[in-house]
């Protein structure tokens, strides 16, 4: 099933951009500069996709960005070409990173939580490659803050995590604290079902 939702993420690269933009436009693109414009030093982005964060990153920052899908990666590198970015892209998987402990002052990752097949060994990996006192930074659609939206989106993940791997019922922030990480700045927004997260790592 895992190799079943990668491929989709293949099929999708191509029109990934064009497909999402309208969700782009209303919902996503307030986050990237409030996550990636705090990222400094040494920086991993989990789950880069076509590299929509790309343009907000400061200047200076060393770039390492991931990412399962083979296609969605290709769109990335066209991206940070076009924007004369140096990057060093890694295929790999979120739940498996091949990267040192504590190698990173910054770990990135947006929209990408919401389709790992295993929350928290994500979320764990991500912890081990940061150094002690290094910025977590997340932005996500979760689990709505109102009873009336959470309803809806958990009729939604009765179709949309066994056909597409899609969960909308997730709260990465939720999983912090048993991982020792500590929440400096949150922001939840849309009816709260966007959360943007700045955590440190213990140390
Ligand atoms: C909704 S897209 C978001 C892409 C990008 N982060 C953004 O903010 O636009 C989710 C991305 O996560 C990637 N992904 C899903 N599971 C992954 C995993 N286990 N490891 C690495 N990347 C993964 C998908 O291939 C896809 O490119």
């Amino acid at each position: 099933m895992d190799r079943e939702h990668a491929r989709r993420w293949d099929r999708l690269a191509p029109r990934y951009d064009q497909l999402s933009a309208g969700m782009e436009r209303r919902l996503l693109a307030a986050s990237r500069p409030w996550v990636a414009g705090r990222a400094v030093g040494r920086v991993l982005e989990v789950g880069v996709g076509t590299g929509a964060n790309l343009p907000h990153y400061p200047v200076g920052v060393e770039l390492t960005c991931l990412e399962r899908s083979a296609a969605m990666l290709a769109q990335a590198r066209r991206r940070a070409s076009d924007l004369g970015l140096q990057v060093d892209f890694v295929h790999g998987d979120a739940g498996a990173m091949d990267l040192p402990d504590g190698a990173f002052d910054t770990v990135v990752s947006t929209f990408t939580l919401c389709c790992v097949p295993d929350l928290d060994l994500a979320l764990r990996e991500m912890t081990r490659v940061l150094r002690p006192g290094g910025s977590l930074l997340l932005a996500d659609h979760v689990a709505s803050s109102r009873w009336w939206v959470r309803a809806g989106q958990a009729a939604a993940d009765t179709v949309s995590v066994p056909l597409a791997g899609e969960h909308f019922g997730r709260r990465p922030r939720a999983h912090l604290g048993a991982l020792g990480l500590e929440v400096l700045d949150s922001e939840r927004t849309a009816l709260g079902v966007i959360e943007r997260v700045h955590a440190r790592h213990p140390g």
